[in-house]
């Protein structure tokens, strides 16, 4: 977010008293600090509202989001209203219609799913996240960010070999050189039916990141694909066959402004692809102090199906879980959601409680003890959604 920021910054004319559009956490615009900002509400729906801002605040509006809401950047830039408008009311259109005529989310698939979670290995986890964190780093144009994601493909190559149903691609992106992975397990009875579990395989260090920066990024977001990675091979060795389609993804270009998810969400989008549910790991391994293991945002996300992933986590993971807030769109579920599709994330910790050292050359797997027993609990719960949704 704070090179999005940045960057729009340098590219306006900040002196302008051109008014801008901004989706900003209702909880600032109800605030009493929000009469220093000379904004002009539009709309609200409820949890993000629209407000006119002059161009010239934004730089001040940046630092209080960061100060005062810890919110890195903290608001969401549109060009134009109409656009501005479309991202509010995104609401999951069609998340909503496919929840209320197919998806009922019912859990029945204890004897899979529990014989599944018992192989979740946090020693692999572990392995990978440090793998993963010994690149210089995974920024998205450098030659380190091209050969970290084309590791995470060889491994996912690996891991799939024996399997006729799998595919794996490297999802070229054409404004920067690092590529998204995907892996797709094709559904054998509701094969145009798909479900998403992804993170965003990037790093990055510093307001610029740079194509030579120090970036291990553990927790940010290496622990969330060595979660997806676990969730992979444990699909993998049961030999499970889903009806629907799964797909995992390791998109690129999320520390820049979600670019990466947004182009494969809009496509998906255009190409009126049936994606009826969304897994998000981004950050699982460093946990907070509070009493919750798991914490659901729930902002940019689907309401039933974070209810669902609820019940999974009580059901098959058996930890305290609870609810937070971004903000703002933080990570690439918010590109699904704003293309209109059920999208969730389950995350490490609370907000306010959140791991300090991300995006600085200090993100290591040490900040989280050296281990991934975090982790193993959201690669549990991904192979639950993964064993429920895909039924
Ligand atoms: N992993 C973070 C998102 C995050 C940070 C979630 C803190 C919850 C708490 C993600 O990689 C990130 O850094 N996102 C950017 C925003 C994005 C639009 C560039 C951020 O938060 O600045
Ligand atoms: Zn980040």
């Amino acid at each position: 977010m704070k090179l999005i920021v940045l960057t729009l910054l340098l590219s306006l004319n900040l002196f302008s008293a051109e008014y801008v559009y901004v989706t900003v956490g209702t909880d600032f615009v109800e605030s009493p600090e929000k009469s220093h900002f000379g904004l002009e509400g539009i709309q609200t729906n409820n949890e993000v509202s629209l407000v006119k801002i002059k161009k010239s605040e934004l730089v001040k509006l940046s630092a209080h989001m960061h100060e005062t809401y810890k919110r890195c950047g903290g608001y969401v830039f549109h060009e134009t209203e109409a656009s501005a408008l479309e991202s509010l009311y995104a609401d999951n259109e069609r998340g909503l219609a496919l929840n209320g005529l197919f998806m009922d989310y019912k859990i029945d698939m204890q004897a899979s799913v529990t014989e599944m979670v018992k192989t979740v290995k946090e020693e692999r986890i572990r392995e990978t996240i440090k793998k993963l964190s010994s690149f210089r780093n995974r920024f998205y144009k450098s030659k380190h960010g091209v050969k970290s994601s084309l590791w995470i493909k060889e491994k996912w190559e690996t891991m799939s070999s024996h399997r006729t149903d799998v595919t794996v691609e490297a999802f070229e992106h054409k404004a920067w050189p690092q590529p998204s992975i995907v892996m797709t397990v094709e559904g054998s009875e509701l094969a145009d039916e798909i479900v998403v579990i992804g993170g965003h395989a990037d790093s990055i260090s510093g307001w610029f990141g740079g194509n030579n920066i120090h970036a291990p990024g553990a927790d940010d977001n290496a622990s969330g694909i060595a979660t997806i990675t676990e969730i992979i091979k444990v699909m993998m060795d049961s030999e499970y066959t889903p009806k629907r389609t799964i797909k995992f993804m390791a998109y690129a270009a999320e520390e820049v402004g979600l670019r990466g998810s947004k182009e494969i969400a809009n496509l998906s989008k255009k190409k009126s692809a049936n994606v009826v549910g969304v897994m998000q790991l981004d950050m699982t391994n460093h946990k907070g102090t509070s009493l919750k293991d798991i914490v659901m945002m729930d902002d940019f996300t689907n309401k039933s199906q974070n209810e669902f992933i609820g019940q999974l986590i009580d059901e098959y993971v058996k930890v305290p879980w609870g609810y937070s807030k971004c903000g703002y769109g933080c990570s690439d579920h918010a590109s699904w959601h704003n293309a209109g599709y059920p999208a969730s994330i389950p995350f490490e910790s609370t907000m306010e409680d959140i791991n300090k050292k991300i995006h600085t050359k200090s993100d290591t797997i040490e900040q989280s003890g050296g281990h991934a027993e975090h982790a193993e609990k959201f690669a549990r719960l991904g192979v639950a959604f993964l064993v429920e949704l895909g039924k």
